[in-house]
């Protein structure tokens, strides 16, 4: 059979390929090989004494904590391994104190991450999208403009005490004509710690943006890895990051590698509240919350699956202009340990491992 080639290796224990005496007795490795549909395989390394052992691992999905349900210790736990993981960045002892305080002492919910649409356009049409955007259909798309966002996020930040990371992607974020504008608003907001750019590099940021960027140590920028797929036209990180850099914008490519697949779509799907639990607790979108066109997701698949059933699911997410909305509704959103649209999640091949931003092609979207 013929070999295929490593296409990654993720070095574990302090760089297992250094051959030196510690790693002749024992290292290991983790090995990904590319399958000809996108999927990837791993296994395991392990050298002992010189001896090589292969283990096949279990493909399984990234463990992230989620936000709902969570204890006050676990979420102070957890928005420090998010700074750290996606920020490099370690608190201080003053900052850790407040974040304690303020956790304890929160009468409204505390937000730690909400992705933001700000369009459902995008300049790529990646098959296994986790926001599904190359399948929005017409009716669907959607860009947000100035006055909605700042709207919606009067009404959000009145009914939260603190929001972490305010993620603005969409689709392509930079294809939206007033991020600047919106980025700018964000800014003089207290209770937004950190406003996180994501893009997928294939857009260079303007003047304009960046002039905003460079205002405020609460920007950040963070270019999507898609270095694995050799076949991505425009796809220019390392422009947009010394752009970054020489205007003093924080920047970095977001390392992952490789993405995870997401579920298959049963739209016809009954009530089932044992399934809707089940898939609810597997997920790792649910450290992410959705804030699109004038509602509030527990997710990017449940805004699409509720598109797609003609709102069917509405009871359950938060309307951002429905004249009653209050603390209690937040709360009990936040408080949720699951939602209906969950059973429309099939997790049979969730979080198998596969290569980033493989493109569709035209007629097969
Ligand atoms: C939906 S994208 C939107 C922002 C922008 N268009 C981009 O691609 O960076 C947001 C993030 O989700 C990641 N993402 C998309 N699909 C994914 C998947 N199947 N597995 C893991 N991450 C995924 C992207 O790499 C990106 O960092
Ligand atoms: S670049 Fe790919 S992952 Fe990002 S929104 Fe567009 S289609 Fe989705």
């Amino acid at each position: 059979m013929k070999k295929q080639k490593i296409i990654n290796t993720l070095p574990e224990g302090g760089g297992a390929r250094r051959r030196n005496l510690i790693h002749w007795i024992f290292s290991s490795l983790n090995i990904y090989r590319p399958q000809k549909d996108g999927s990837i395989i791993a296994h395991k390394q392990i050298t002992i004494l010189g001896l090589k052992f292969k283990i096949k691992k279990k493909p399984q999905a990234r463990k992230l904590p989620t936000q709902f349900g969570l204890t006050k210790k676990q979420l102070f736990l957890r928005l420090c391994d998010y700074q750290k993981l996606y920020l490099n960045r370690d608190y201080s002892f003053f900052e850790k104190l407040l974040i304690k305080f303020q956790i304890k002492f929160a009468t409204k919910v505390i937000i730690p991450n909400l992705d933001v649409h700000l369009t459902t356009r995008c300049t790529l049409r990646c098959r296994d999208c986790s926001h599904k955007i190359p399948y929005y259909q017409k009716q669907h798309q959607h860009v947000m403009n100035f006055d909605e966002f700042r709207d919606e996020l009067n009404i959000i930040l009145k009914n939260c005490s603190r929001l972490y990371n305010l993620l603005l992607l969409g689709g392509e974020p930079l294809l939206n004509p007033d991020l600047a504008k919106m980025v700018q608003y964000a800014i003089t907001k207290r209770k937004i710690e950190r406003i996180c750019i994501i893009t997928n590099g294939t857009m260079v940021p303007d003047e304009n943006l960046i002039s905003t960027l460079k205002t405020s140590k609460k920007n950040v920028v963070f270019i999507s890895d898609y270095s694995l797929n050799k076949d991505l036209k425009n796809y220019q990180p390392q422009k947009i990051l010394d752009i970054c850099k020489s205007n003093n914008v924080a920047c970095s490519i977001h390392k992952g590698g490789y993405w995870a697949k997401q579920p298959d779509l049963c739209l016809d799907a009954k009530k089932d509240i044992e399934l809707s639990k089940c898939n609810f607790k597997r997920c790792y979108f649910k450290q992410i919350t959705l804030w699109s066109n004038g509602k509030i997701y527990p997710c990017a698949y449940s805004k699409f699956i509720n598109d797609q059933t003609n709102n069917k699911f509405d009871s359950q997410f938060i309307l951002l202009n429905n004249k009653n909305l209050g603390i209690k509704e937040f709360k009990k959103f936040f408080a949720s340990k699951y939602f209906d649209v969950c059973a429309c999640c099939d997790m049979t091949h969730y979080g198998e491992k596969i290569i980033p931003a493989i493109q569709l092609e035209d007629n097969k979207s």
